[in-house]
């Protein structure tokens, strides 16, 4: 590995596109060393938002990436194609808030017509989706994750530093009229800031067909403080949801889907529970990260990249950007440093899409 190599989690910005790597058979879908199929890339869009949840960015100090960072439309496309060609089925969109990408229905339209990509999902805050949710299903976008962290306005502008809950919710409206379905809501519970309200957040489940779903607040990058104090386990929601609600029906773990699902009895909907720090989820882990200035980051929860743009810039074709891929797969790690301490350094969770 050449550039930028540190000890402890590694990282690896491979600057210089022509540096060979092992040749991978490219006729069957990428699996990881550990015998891993991973199918699953969630593309973040950009790392700008339209707010600054406090357990994802910083009060202040946020950098952004300079635009012309960002990997363009065909570029981005590019990637799509090549990651479709290594096996990858499903894209998620992510952000930041990939709703401020301008290019973002065409994105879908185009990532849609993908022989391979099978389906795609978009997380967002949904302050824009009441424009955008009837162009982006009728673009081929499947389905969309909604955060959504208290139901009471100031609480929320709070959390949110800004955000308006009555778009939020004209946003889920959007969603649900215009079939972008099943709709998924992701709280992120931080004690003595939300952590009171999961009662209320899963009895939206009784009316409506959503999954709600809770989840442990990781202490990535920028909110570590936030998050270090916060972390209220799954385990603990899911005693007090069954005190209020009796006992839960079990759904099971969908595999490789990072929650676990139960359900209030007689319930439209359904719960998930996402525990990222109290019980990690690596075994049945089929998922890559692509940044918005075109790396792959290779777990959540390391530092681990190989760039792809860097290729792309020097000309690399589909067939090369496949085989870097491919290589990605390859190196993906396996286990993280949360349950030591270890935490990753490079990027916050704005930038990494969730
Ligand atoms: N811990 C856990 N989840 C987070 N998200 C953002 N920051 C954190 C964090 N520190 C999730 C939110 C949002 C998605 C983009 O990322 O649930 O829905
Ligand atoms: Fe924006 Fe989502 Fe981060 Fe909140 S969690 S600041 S909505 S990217």
């Amino acid at each position: 590995m050449n550039a930028d190599v540190r000890r402890g989690t590694i990282t690896l910005y491979q600057a210089d596109a022509r540096e060979a790597l092992p040749r991978y058979a490219d006729d069957a879908p990428a699996h990881d060393a550990h015998g891993r199929r991973i199918d699953y890339l969630r593309v973040s869009l950009t790392d700008r938002c339209n707010m600054r949840c406090v357990y994802c960015m910083p009060d202040i100090g946020m950098k952004y990436l300079p635009r012309p960072e960002l990997l363009t439309t065909d570029e981005l496309l590019l990637v799509l194609r090549a990651a479709a060609r290594a096996g990858f089925r499903k894209l998620r969109l992510t952000g930041g808030e990939p709703t401020l990408r301008p290019d973002l229905v065409d994105i879908v339209r185009r990532a849609r017509a993908i022989p391979g990509i099978e389906h795609i999902a978009m997380t967002t805050n949904a302050l824009r989706l009441a424009q955008l949710a009837g162009p982006l299903r009728a673009a081929g976008l499947d389905r969309v994750n909604i955060s959504i962290d208290t139901l009471d306005a100031d609480a929320f502008r709070r959390m949110t530093r800004g955000g308006d809950l009555a778009r939020v919710w004209a946003g889920i409206q959007a969603a649900d009229d215009a079939g972008l379905l099943p709709i998924k809501l992701n709280a992120v519970i931080v004690r003595g800031l939300n952590d009171h309200e999961v009662e209320r957040l899963a009895a939206l489940t009784l009316e409506h067909r959503w999954e709600m779903r809770f989840i442990e607040v990781m202490p990535l990058t920028g909110v570590a403080d936030v998050a270090s104090d916060g972390v209220v386990r799954s385990d603990e929601l899911i005693g007090r949801l069954t005190a209020a609600f009796g006992p839960l029906e079990d759904l099971g773990h969908t595999a490789s889907d990072s929650a676990t699902r139960r359900r209030i009895r007689g319930a439209r909907g359904s719960l998930g529970f996402i525990s990222s720090v109290s019980d990690p989820f690596c075994a049945s882990c089929n998922r890559m990260r692509l940044t918005s200035d075109g790396r792959l980051h290779l777990c959540l929860l390391r530092d681990d990249e190989l760039d792809l743009r860097a290729a792309i810039r020097a000309g690399a074709d589909e067939a090369a950007i496949e085989q870097r891929i491919r290589h990605a797969v390859a190196i993906k790690p396996w286990g993280h440093g949360l349950p030591d301490g270890v935490l990753p350094t490079l990027r916050g969770m704005s930038a990494l899409g969730g």
